[in-house]
């Protein structure tokens, strides 16, 4: 495929990055007047225009018609996976009660659990089906997507399968974490050290034999699970070779950056109460400082601090958390645009955190993430814009005209 009459060609890279740090995050490499060839499913070259090659035989070219094409959004942190909506607790937060509130009272996680386990398989994938076609339609080309409504081990496993059979079904490259610890099943109430040996002793042994995700994760936060908790969970998972992304420091400063970081994690999640300490623990260390601005957005909390953590020098990712109960959208262009206005995020920070940092939190930079050659040609084409500022700025102005995952057009 030969795409030409490229307003701008964004997110350009030689493929040597896999990640941007602190103020390389600042740089968005673009051409304007571009076009863009790909090879199957990869991207294979792009130029600029007065060098159009000539289009080969059987090769379909596409007027770009002189607008932006950007790297698909690449989402490292979603829970799409889930039963039904929890639009009652909105009502809940709407008249005063607070997630922890709601959470205690045996609402919040337990409920989707509870809905998760009446529902059955097929009609579990039958709605994630819907939101994965939600966000593809929305620009998502690359997404994380984890267990933890489950909370037994059948349930667990039936929400990987559904993740996995999502991963066959969809254009969308999809990574599966598994989530046990997202809180303590009703079965164990009061017992939440026995829970943690359920997830220790059972539960990630048949996740890990079945090959149903690549990475754990432990909401390791105040009211749920301890660092003490979390570090036992990470050790155990380790032996299964299941690398950490764990949900940190939503609630409290919960010590979830340091147990996170000292286990390597591939990123430590949310972020929103976060201070000096652990801002220079992650500009030291590998680990992605992942934050999820439609969270705060949705629960009225603190954003977490990207522009001091890029100032320290950290690798940001920004991610939509779409979830029923703390962000109930897996909209990216939002999140980015939130970047900009809330945390003060450049707009060539926000494309860089919600595309190639994101890409790299999920362990898939080599393939996603930016337009290279070699890389998946997953990116879409938008509407001839004022300039790029602009598409953060419009933060709900449709612009997304025609998407393209793994080389082919998508209707
Ligand atoms: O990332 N904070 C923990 N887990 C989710 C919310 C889960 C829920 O409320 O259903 C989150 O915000
Ligand atoms: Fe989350």
């Amino acid at each position: 495929m030969l795409i030409k009459n490229i307003g701008v060609l964004v997110g350009i890279d030689g493929g040597d990055t896999h990640f941007k740090r602190g103020a390389e995050m600042k740089r968005l490499d673009l051409l304007e007047s571009a076009w863009l060839r790909t090879e199957g499913e990869r991207i294979e070259a792009f130029g600029l225009m007065p060098a159009l090659p000539e289009s080969r035989t059987d090769e379909k070219v596409i007027d770009a018609e002189g607008g932006c094409l950007l790297p698909s959004f690449c989402d490292s942190h979603t829970h799409l996976v889930y039963a039904g909506s929890r639009e009652r607790e909105f009502i809940d937060k709407i008249n005063g009660l607070s997630y922890e509130e709601i959470a205690k009272r045996g609402g919040g996680i337990l409920n989707s659990a509870d809905l998760l386990h009446a529902t059955s398989e097929e009609e579990l994938f039958r709605q994630a089906m819907e939101r994965v076609r939600e966000i593809t339609a929305m620009g998502t080309g690359c997404v994380e997507i984890k267990s933890g409504y489950g909370l037994t081990t059948a349930d667990e496993l039936k929400m990987l399968r559904v993740i996995a059979r999502i991963a066959e079904s969809s254009p969308l490259k999809v990574k599966a974490t598994f989530l046990g610890a997202h809180a303590v099943g009703r079965a164990y109430s009061g017992r939440q050290s026995e829970y943690v040996d359920l997830v220790c002793d059972e539960m990630i042994p048949a996740v890990a034999a079945e090959g149903l995700a690549e990475f754990v994760d432990v909401f390791c936060d105040a009211g749920f699970f301890t660092v003490e908790e979390t570090d036992k969970i990470l050790c155990t998972a380790a032996k299964f070779g299941l690398r950490p992304k764990i949900h940190a420091n939503e609630l409290a400063v919960s010590g979830g950056v340091q147990v996170g970081t000292a286990h390597d994690a591939l990123s430590v999640d949310h972020l929103e109460r976060i201070g000096n300490e652990e801002i220079k623990i992650l500009a030291e260390s590998r680990t992605v400082a992942t934050m999820l601005p439609g969270a705060s957005f949705f629960l009225g909390m603190p954003y977490g601090p990207a522009r001091r953590a890029i100032d320290s020098g950290a690798v940001v990712a920004l991610a939509s958390d779409y979830n029923p109960g703390s962000s109930p959208s897996g909209n990216m262009r939002m999140v980015m645009s939130l970047g900009c206005i809330k945390m003060k995020m450049t707009p060539a920070e926000a494309i860089n955190a919600t595309t190639l940092n994101g890409a790299y939190a999920m362990d898939e930079s080599r393939d996603y993430g930016s337009i290279t050659p070699g890389k998946i040609a997953n990116f879409y084409l938008t509407r001839p814009l004022p300039s790029l500022d602009f598409y953060p700025y419009a933060y709900a102005t449709p612009v997304i005209r025609r998407i393209f995952l793994k080389g082919k057009e998508i209707s």
